[in-house]
């Protein structure tokens, strides 16, 4: 039976699905937008990450990640850092902003991040690792997750060793990123590892690779045991992706979204950033046109004039236009939105992967 929702702590997580956190990416605006896409059916949303590094006590001042919205609730903030005493103590003071759960981070796979030994690096420190998570348990009365990643690289896969340590410290829903740290972000994930470490869990197990439709999605949550599914640069490319899996778990066919929606959007999204007020006008727009590079690629058959029209304005009423102008190109012109069939999630269209962005062993 294809599972719907589950729980951890006191949260119901309904739908099972996750934004990932994704830095530069999934700021509140970008939240804001997948949640008012899917009509409101995300489970879980989380807070880019946080890093608790640094010589000076940490602080919550002028960090613009820790901002969100009621509507958001489900909401986490994800911490990370190499410093066991650190975490616990940014965790403390985290809490006190009422997030409804707290990650820590094990997965992220930068050499300034993993190199120094937080993120992915302690995938390679279990010690460190169990002493941060008993330490920030100690000190948060909300619930603790972990993401992780399967392993360092293909001869320490230790995701079961990583789940045991976590169920031993009170860890209450682990995701599991199914690369490797020196796989970096290419490859694909793999799923049979996700599914054995959820198949050994006794809490919930969420597992994250390589989402990019609806049609995997369902594969993944009927394939394998995992409690759920993250979702990350398949939201890049589709913001309503949330919307479709909601609308497949309900029962509901799935729905085509036009060229007219996806060039609707802008607006919508620029209105989130206004609101949110912490990016100018020039920000603002390189965001949008970050946005509207990525929604591009999900085109059939894919045009390069509206990307590169988009990619010169000058200003967010100029991409408005652009985008109006477009809409009545496409619907002359047959052009679909058709994401789905970018499998590559690092925006290729086929499975072709180029291993030459891997991180040193
Ligand atoms: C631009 C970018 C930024 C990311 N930032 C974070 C982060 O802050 N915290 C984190 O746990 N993972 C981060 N990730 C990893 C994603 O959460 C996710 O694990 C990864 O992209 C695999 O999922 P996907 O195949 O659905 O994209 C980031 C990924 C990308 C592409």
């Amino acid at each position: 039976m294809l599972k719907r929702s589950f729980r951890f702590g006191n949260l119901d997580v309904s739908p099972c699905t996750v934004l990932s956190p994704m830095a530069g990416v999934t700021d509140a605006p970008f939240r804001r937008l997948c949640r008012v896409l899917a009509a409101d059916r995300i489970g879980l949303l989380v807070s880019e990450f946080v890093s608790t590094d640094g010589t000076s006590p940490f602080v919550l001042k002028n960090r613009k990640q820790l901002r969100f919205y009621p509507e958001e609730r489900p909401f986490g903030i994800q911490i990370f850092g190499r410093t066991p005493e650190r975490m616990a103590y940014a965790a403390e003071l985290l809490e006190t902003l009422s997030p409804d759960y707290i990650e820590v981070n094990a997965g992220c796979p930068v050499p300034k991040v993993a190199d120094k030994g937080g993120g992915a690096g302690l995938l390679k420190d279990l010690p460190r690792l169990q002493k941060i998570l008993s330490e920030v348990k100690k000190n948060i009365k909300v619930p603790m997750t972990l993401k992780c990643r399967i392993g360092w690289d293909e001869n320490s896969l230790n995701a079961l060793e990583i789940l045991r340590i976590a169920e031993g410290e009170g860890v209450d829903m682990l995701t599991v990123h199914g690369r490797t740290r020196v796989q970096g972000y290419n490859g694909f994930a793999d799923w049979d590892k996700i599914g054995e470490v959820a198949s050994a869990a006794h809490i919930p197990v969420v597992g994250n690779g390589d989402v990019s439709s609806v049609k995997v999605a369902l594969e993944r949550l009927e394939k394998y045991d995992v409690a759920g599914v993250s979702i990350g640069r398949g939201a890049m490319h589709n913001p309503w992706l949330f919307g479709e899996v909601a609308d497949a778990l309900e029962g509901t066919g799935v729905r085509t979204i036009s060229v007219t929606e996806v060039c609707s959007i802008f607006k919508i999204y620029y209105s989130f950033m206004m609101e949110e007020g912490t990016s100018s006008e020039f920000g603002s727009l390189g965001r949008l046109k970050q946005l509207a590079a990525r929604l591009c690629k999900g085109f059939e058959p894919e045009t390069l004039e509206f990307r590169q029209k988009v990619l010169v304005s000058q200003s967010p009423e100029e991409l408005f236009d652009r985008a109006a102008a477009f809409v009545e190109f496409a619907q002359s012109n047959g052009i679909s939105f058709a994401p789905e069939r970018l499998v590559n999630l690092n925006g290729k269209k086929d499975d072709m992967i180029s291993f030459d962005r891997q991180f040193k062993k």
